[in-house]
This record gives C-alpha cells, structure tokens and sequence, in this order.
C-alpha cells in the first residue's frame, strides 16, 4: 500500500490529482482508513503491531501528500514567474504623442485668464437661427450687416418655410441665449467657432471667436477698457495699452473697435511696446434692442460686450504669418511653432 501510494504521489502532475489521492488514501472511504476501521475487530495483540504500523503509514502518506503539493504550487509559480518575466531595459517601441492643436492651447489660456476676472465660460450652438444669429442682435432682415458677413446659408427641407438657419457668422448669438436661459447679471466668455464665406492669408471659412458679455446695474465702458488690458497683459505677458476708435456694429451703442499698443523689431512683431497699434476686436456697449430681445430690462441692466477672434490673437503671440496654416494639419508646420512633439 505504501509503495503504491508514494508512487502514485510521486507521478501526480498537478494539485487536483493530489487531492484525489488523499480522498483515494485516507478520506472516510478511503482504502488506508478503512484499514484502521478493521482494527477494533482484531485481537489486542495483533492491534498492538498493525496500530502503529497503519498509523505511521497513513502520517507518511500524509507527509507525502503535502510536500508534493507544495512542490507543485512552486513549479506553478516559478512556470508564471517565467511566463511572465518582463525585461524593461529593452527599448521601447517609439510613439508619437500629439498635443492639443494650438487654437485649442490659445482658448484655454484666454478661459483661464477671463475666469480670473469672474468670466464663466458659456456655448451655444454652430448651425443657428437667423433670428439669434442676426435679429435678436438688432440686425433686421434687410440690414447690410447680413450681406457683409458672407453669411453660409443652409437648406430646408422641401416643404420647410421658415428662414433659413444659418452657419453662426459670429460668437453673439451666444449673448442672447444665455441672458434668455440665466437672465442678468452675467458675466461670460464665449469661444467656438464661426463661419463666414471668405478666404485669403488671413482668412478661413471656419475660424474662432471669443465674445464677452458683462451685464449688471452700473457697467461703463471704463470697465470694458480695463477688462481688456488685463486681459491683453497677461495674454501677451507685457503691459499692453489699448485704443478705443469709434465704429459702428447693430448690436452695440457706442461702439468701438478696439486696437492693442505694438512694433516691429527685426521682422518681428511686439505686443506692448513701440507707436504702433493693431486692431484686435470688435465691442461696444450693449443696444437696449438686444437686451429687450433677450427679455432683459434696459432700464435696470446694462453692459458691454465684444468679439475678437481667437486665430488671430494665437497669430500675434507665436509670429504666424498665415491663418490658414491652422487648418492644414501639417505635422511639420506645428512641430515648427512648437505646437507638437
Ligand atoms: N460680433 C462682432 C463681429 O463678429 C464683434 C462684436 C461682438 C462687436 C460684440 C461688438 C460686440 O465682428
């Protein structure tokens, strides 16, 4: 029985054929404890040598039985440790990271320096109405502004009278649907993207906007000015001073647009110093008409906005020639600026 057992234990290749051997061996049923079941019918001098004999059987069997399991978990363990064995000085296979394109690295600081002022960032939607696009913004239906702005017009369906939506030509319509769904006071940056039928060096079709509302009880056109050279300040990391020139838009009175002290040293353009000055925005204090379209009372509320685009001003600070290289996607043409790894 010994011989059988210590042969079979040590042919067992894995932990389930061990633990069938032990019920096999020594399980109630098993053939070793059914031996020492027939110990009670035997005389007390057979008992006294077939005692001892079973019971030093059954503890080697035993001993058998766990020290080959052990050694069957090692060998498993050391077949994993095998298995899985990693070498981490070979090279790793090289992959290109990429990184956020740079009108996206330009919106999120220009957000970043607006929310220090107060400015909450507000969205709304691409393909607009024309009421919000230009009615709401006190540009009525035979107004020049629509035909100024190049203004992409969509198709509706056959059967589908209404005007016709358009490609939002500007980041204003954004005023009048978050004064519509959070009424005043409201201070708000808006970025996205705007379309407008148009295209050379400084051009593109698709280019981004980011429009400032602040409205409240006492808000002047001082606090426009100042708003916008901390803004310019810290964008361009320069003491930036600001022009005011009279203009003209609908949806402001006054209006102004809004140009930022710079030079030209060696080819290269500087923000914030020399004689020389850039035109940069668009902005104004808000016309009533576009209060009372937002449902906002004129005579308790008041405010400035203003537009200004976003490409343009990520232009000014990297020295960027051409707008339109924004949206080549060329590789080397952001590794270049530094836009990519
Ligand atoms: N919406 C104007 C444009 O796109 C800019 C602007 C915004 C002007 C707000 C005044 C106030 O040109």
């Amino acid at each position: 029985l010994k011989q059988k057992y210590l042969g079979l234990i040590a042919d067992a290749s894995n932990e389930a054929r061990i633990e069938d051997l032990r019920v096999q061996a020594l399980g109630k049923k098993g053939e070793i404890s059914l031996q020492m079941r027939e110990l009670g019918k035997m005389s007390p001098e057979q008992r006294q040598t077939a005692g001892p004999a079973l019971n030093a059987l059954k503890d080697e069997i035993n001993s058998a039985l766990i020290a080959k399991k052990t050694a069957l978990g090692d060998a498993a363990l050391d077949a994993r440790l095998r298995s899985e064995w990693l070498d981490v000085t070979l090279p790793i296979r090289h992959r290109p990271q990429g990184t956020l394109h740079p009108i996206s690295q330009v919106t999120e600081e220009v957000t970043a320096i607006f929310a220090d002022m107060g400015f909450a960032v507000a969205e709304g939607p691409q393909v607009e109405s024309d009421w919000y696009n230009f009615d709401a913004l006190n540009i009525p239906g035979h107004h020049p502004a629509r035909a100024e702005m190049d203004t992409f017009y969509m198709k509706r369906a056959a059967g589908d009278d209404r005007a016709p939506a358009v490609l939002r030509t500007h980041t204003s319509p954004v005023q009048i649907r978050s004064l519509e769904a959070q009424g005043a006071p409201m201070r708000i940056i808006c970025p996205g993207r705007v379309y407008r039928a148009d295209y050379d060096q400084t051009h593109t079709p698709m280019f981004n906007q980011v429009e400032g509302l602040a409205i409240d009880r006492d808000v002047s056109m001082a606090n426009l000015k100042w708003v916008l050279e901390e803004f310019f300040s810290a964008y361009f990391d320069a003491d930036v001073k600001t022009r005011f020139r009279a203009s003209h838009f609908p949806f402001t009175e006054p209006s102004a647009e809004v140009d930022i002290q710079c030079t030209w040293v060696d080819g290269q353009l500087k923000v914030g110093e020399g004689d020389g000055w850039l035109e940069v925005l668009g902005s104004g204090m808000v016309h009533p008409k576009v209060l009372e379209a937002a449902k906002v009372d004129p005579t308790q509320w008041q405010g400035f906005a203003f537009g200004m685009g976003i490409d343009r001003i990520a232009m000014l600070k990297y020295g960027i020639p051409d707008l339109r290289a924004f949206f080549d996607s060329d590789l080397r043409w952001l590794r270049h600026y530094g836009f990519s790894a």
